[in-house]
């Protein structure tokens, strides 16, 4: 059934509606600092699962609760700890997720069946404004249809979700470009489960401990059947279970070249002037000419731009592999379908 979705803007009247069509249990897509969401309330299961549909997604992929004031993390966590707090302090709002023990008012079907629960409080002031009003906890996965490169722009979730949601507030700020870190907080030692802008680094500085990378995050899945594939298999399963699944996938093949500047370029020229020989349209992403700042605000436009373009093959520079750059690596691996060349 085709929904008629209404856009709204960022005035309060207009949020005032987004927030009604969320308290009705339908759902309500809104920019974020980090990417756009596609937002429920989190304590509806009929709603949350309205969410799975409208993305196409896996419904064993839990999605993340955002709320607007630090004290609601003791309405969702069961067992809030000292570092919890210091990392809601130092970070709140912004773009870090805590997985936590989830008290038992959230649905499974928001934890996509775990005993978790992933929360987040933004800093964009009408995510924030919207999930005030709503008065309710909004579960809120990228606003993406499920594979596709998450949406930084308007445009990009009206592509994705036109007629089958019920609003799109069209705003700006998606500034940071890449969705937020998460972290895992329920075992003894912290473990980063997706990279994002605030590093490990940064969180291990706040904690004055040791925090871990999921190991997910470094080893390569099985890619032996690549052929249309959409879900990765791993010898052990990962904790996320978004980490299994093929993501930011733009329609174009896509292949990244890493080592030595110059070599690199001289690869992707050659193979650039290969392809259009053949009748391709090829677009270059040379991410080694920008801040990883810079890359990460830019790449998923970038992808959704070679897609409205019709480009048949993205050849892009890696981006060194460090702080904010490791978190725009592991997109854009993932959007390559782990398709990386050294060159020598
Ligand atoms: O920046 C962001 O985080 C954006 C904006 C909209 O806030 N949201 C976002 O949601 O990226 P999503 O659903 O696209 O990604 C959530 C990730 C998935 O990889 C999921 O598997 C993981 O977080 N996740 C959610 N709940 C979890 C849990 N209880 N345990 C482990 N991983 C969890
Ligand atoms: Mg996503």
């Amino acid at each position: 059934m085709k929904i008629n979705t209404r856009l709204l803007g960022e005035t309060d009247s207009d949020i005032e509606i987004a927030a009604e069509i969320i308290r009705k249990g339908d759902l309500v897509a809104f920019p974020t600092e980090t990417v756009y969401g596609l937002g429920a309330n989190a304590l509806d299961e009929e709603a949350v699962k309205k969410v799975y549909i409208a993305k196409g997604r896996p419904s064993d992929n839990p999605m993340i609760v955002h709320i607007y004031k630090k004290e609601q993390l003791y309405e969702l966590a069961e067992n809030v700890t000292q570092d919890m707090l210091k990392l809601a302090n130092c970070f709140w709002p912004g773009p870090l997720t805590m997985v936590v023990r989830a008290k038992s008012i959230i649905p499974k079907v928001t934890t996509g069946g775990l005993d978790t629960v992933a929360v987040r409080l933004p800093l964009h002031t009408t995510a924030r404004a919207l999930i005030e009003k709503a008065g309710v906890p909004i579960a809120a996965p990228s606003a993406n249809l499920s594979g596709k490169p998450s949406p930084t722009e308007a445009r990009d979730v009206i592509e994705d979700m036109d007629g089958k949601i019920h609003g799109i507030i069209t705003g700006a700020g998606c500034n940071i470009g890449i969705e937020s870190t998460v972290i895992d907080m329920t075992g003894k030692i912290p473990l980063i489960l997706r990279p994002g802008y605030i590093t490990l680094k940064d969180i291990a500085e706040t904690l004055g401990k040791e925090v871990l990378l999921d190991k997910h995050l470094t080893i390569k899945p099985d890619i032996s059947h690549r052929e249309g594939l959409n879900e990765f298999t791993y010898e052990e399963k990962p904790k996320s279970p978004g980490m299994k699944y093929r993501h930011y996938a733009p329609n174009a093949e896509m292949i990244i070249y890493e080592g030595d500047k110059e070599k690199v370029l001289e690869t992707i020229t050659a193979e650039k002037i290969r392809r259009m020989e053949q009748g391709q349209k090829v677009e270059v992403i040379l991410f080694n000419a920008v801040s990883p700042k810079e890359a990460a605000r830019l790449f998923f436009a970038k992808l959704r731009e070679c897609d409205r373009k019709g480009v048949d093959v993205i050849l892009a520079t890696a981006v060194q592999d460090e702080g904010i750059g490791f978190a725009v690596m592991n997109r854009m691996i993932k959007s390559a379908g782990y398709n990386v060349i050294s060159v020598k």
